[in-house]
């Protein structure tokens, strides 16, 4: 199916829900400013697909807002992928064609889209177009500045990036005429002539200066005339190629019949003894029937109404049938309201100071504190939103109840207590016990999901998994104890695992007590430990109650949030510790000589 009746103007005036391939902040910025002036109540930048950080801040309006930055399409979440309708591909010319067909691949619903680099190479720009026409989704480019319908979408560039030029350019005030260009440039200095002849756009179009075009001019004319907002075409065309004469066709031919002025820049070319190669690669007039001046006389014959000079097309604009009409009232000048926008040092997420009145998600501190258990308040402040279900609220509960202490003899408890009699404070004691937790001690929860996570999605067999592992050497986080056997099993353990009993797949924890029926046979301690079963019932309990996606589950083991329970339960008990200690005040403790072996004994020498 030609592209044509896939540029379908009348799909561009609904409700853009765009990811953006690259981080360009004045492009995003501007597609955001155009959003608020246009009068939106939300951003239609939903995502960034990037490398690096998780979020990017812009502005919408006069507050901060933060964009989503995933590594891929299909990192977004489940209602992203079927919200979004359109791209900006930002990336490099070589990078366009592999990152448009992820794309292609990941969003359902695509619409359309825009290529804004230039350098892609030809073969792969004939490989897009056939991608174009096989998916049924129409794009612009490459080099393309992109596109604009005005009180619509903003697709680009296009029409400047300052919230002012936004607003000179009238690009908030929808009108009658369409302005298609192949040159980024020139189609802002269009859009601009447009609007100082008292017209508004009914939509502007950066074609790009590539030989293949992902939308060729013909496809835009036919789109203009199908458009029904559409009174008059403005067009920028430029020598090199053919383009001009299928434009004359269908003229000729009667497709379009609506008022075109155009310009054919160019005409320069004749003072040079070769033909002269300008900036976008089609334009080079091989040909004398490519040069500017055939082609402005083909328009005109067929015609349309060509400009000699650029700036004779105001004028040109000016004598088009239904005129100019009323001036619209002057834009409400919001534009200046959103210069000297300084963005804030500090983001936060879940907690708020709303004019005294302090705001934990989004809820009144002292409402929570009397209707909502601990247990939910940490999940909830922990996971950066409310908890939805009772059985997650009930697990955390337990597990902080049951991590607080286990007894003098773990490193922690003992490093707290031996600051303690040393004579340090209750925080400087609390630290040295925190500073214990670890990956041998308390902090292998979180690795231990991780763990969990990779056998699991990756499908691996508890056996390859663990074979894996000792092949490379590493220990198996949330597996061995120093106390607790195969013969004398952590109480703690069996307690915690009943919890994803009433959960249908119980993915996460399935694996990992088949990887410790494999390890405790190697050896007797080698038990799935209490950091291995919280991390797994965990893990079940927010993939089957909280409905997060593996890539989610993957971003809290990035944020370290499996490690929390742990170190906030265990504060409790480093605390009584502590104030244990300095109630007995036994004073400073100093390990016994026969408590230290030497372990630089050379028996050569003996
Ligand atoms: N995965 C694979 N092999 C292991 C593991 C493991 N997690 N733990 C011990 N082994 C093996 C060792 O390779 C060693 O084998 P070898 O004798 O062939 O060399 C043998 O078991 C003994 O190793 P040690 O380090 O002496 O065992 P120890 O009993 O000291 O280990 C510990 C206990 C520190 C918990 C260890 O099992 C470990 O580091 N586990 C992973 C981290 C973890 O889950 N920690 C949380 C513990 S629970 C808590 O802190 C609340
Ligand atoms: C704990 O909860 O501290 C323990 O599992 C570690 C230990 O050594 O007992």
């Amino acid at each position: 199916m030609p592209s044509a009746q896939l540029f379908d103007i009348a799909r561009l005036r609904g409700e853009p829900k765009i990811v953006v391939v690259g981080s360009y902040g004045s492009i995003i910025q501007s597609m955001l400013d155009f959003d608020h002036l246009a009068g939106r109540r939300s951003p239609s930048v939903v995502a960034i697909i990037g490398t690096g950080r998780k979020s990017e801040r812009y502005f919408f309006g006069r507050t901060e807002i933060m964009i989503p930055v995933v590594p891929s399409p299909a990192a977004l979440p489940p209602g992203a992928l079927r919200q979004v309708n359109f791209f900006l591909n930002l990336s490099s010319g070589r990078r366009v064609l592999d990152s448009t067909r992820q794309l292609l691949a990941a969003l359902p619903n695509l619409v359309g889209g825009v290529v804004f680099a230039e350098g892609v190479p030809e073969r792969q720009a004939l490989q897009l177009q056939r991608l174009t026409a096989r998916k049924g989704v129409w794009m612009v480019g490459a080099a393309s500045v992109g596109l604009v319908v005005p009180g619509s979408i903003k697709l680009g560039a296009i029409g400047g990036t300052q919230p002012r030029q936004l607003e000179e350019a009238r690009l908030l005030e929808a009108g009658s005429v369409a302005v298609i260009s192949s040159s980024g440039g020139m189609v802002n200095e269009l859009i601009r002539l447009v609007a100082g002849s008292g017209r508004r756009l009914s939509w502007a179009l950066a074609l790009g200066g590539e030989r293949f075009p992902l939308t060729a001019p013909r496809e835009a004319f036919l789109a203009a005339q199908a458009d029904p907002p559409t009174k008059a075409i403005a067009y920028f065309g430029e020598l090199g190629g053919r383009d001009e004469y299928e434009l004359a066709e269908l003229l000729q031919q009667g497709a379009v019949t609506k008022p075109v002025v155009c310009y054919i820049a160019g005409t320069v070319a004749e003072l040079f003894t070769t033909p002269p190669q300008f900036g976008h690669a089609k334009a080079m007039a091989a040909r004398e029937d490519e040069s500017a001046r055939a082609k402005r006389a083909a328009l005109a014959a067929a015609g349309a109404q060509v400009a000699e000079t650029f700036n004779d097309i105001a004028v040109l604009l000016q004598r088009l049938p239904d005129g100019p009409g009323p001036a619209p009232p002057p834009g409400d000048n919001r534009a200046h309201l959103l210069e000297s926008r300084r963005p804030a040092l500090f983001a936060s997420s879940i907690s708020r100071d709303a004019g005294g009145a302090v705001q934990l998600l989004g809820q009144d501190l002292l409402g929570l504190a009397e209707q909502r258990s601990f247990a939910w308040i940490v999940a909830s402040l922990l996971l950066g939103k409310p908890v939805r279900s009772a059985e997650l609220e009930r697990f955390v509960e337990f597990v902080l109840r049951l991590l607080v202490d286990h007894g003098p003899y773990v490193s922690g408890a003992v490093n707290t207590m031996v600051t303690a009699r040393a004579g340090r404070d209750l925080v400087s004691s609390l630290a040295a016990g925190l500073l214990t937790i670890g990956p041998r001690f308390g902090g292998a929860i979180n690795a231990a999901a991780a763990a969990w996570l990779e056998g699991v999605v990756a499908a691996k067999s508890p056996a390859h998994f663990v074979e894996e592992q000792a092949a490379r050497r590493l220990y198996i986080a949330g597996i061995g104890h120093r106390k607790y056997r195969v013969d004398a099993p952590d109480p703690r353990v069996e307690r915690l695992l009943r919890f994803a009993d009433g959960l249908p797949q119980q993915r996460f924890t399935g694996f990992a007590i088949a990887v410790e029926q494999i390890t405790a046979q190697k050896k007797g301690n080698l038990i799935l430990n209490v950091d291995g079963a919280i991390a797994a019932v965990l893990l079940d309990l927010l993939s089957e109650r909280e409905s997060y996606s593996d890539e989610q589950l993957r971003s809290l083991v990035e944020q370290e949030f499996f490690n929390a329970l742990f170190v906030l339960s265990r504060a409790v008990g480093l605390t009584a510790h502590y104030l244990d200690q300095r109630r007995l005040d036994e004073g400073l403790f100093r390990l016994p000589e026969d408590q230290v072996t030497r372990a630089d004994v050379d028996l050569s020498e003996q």
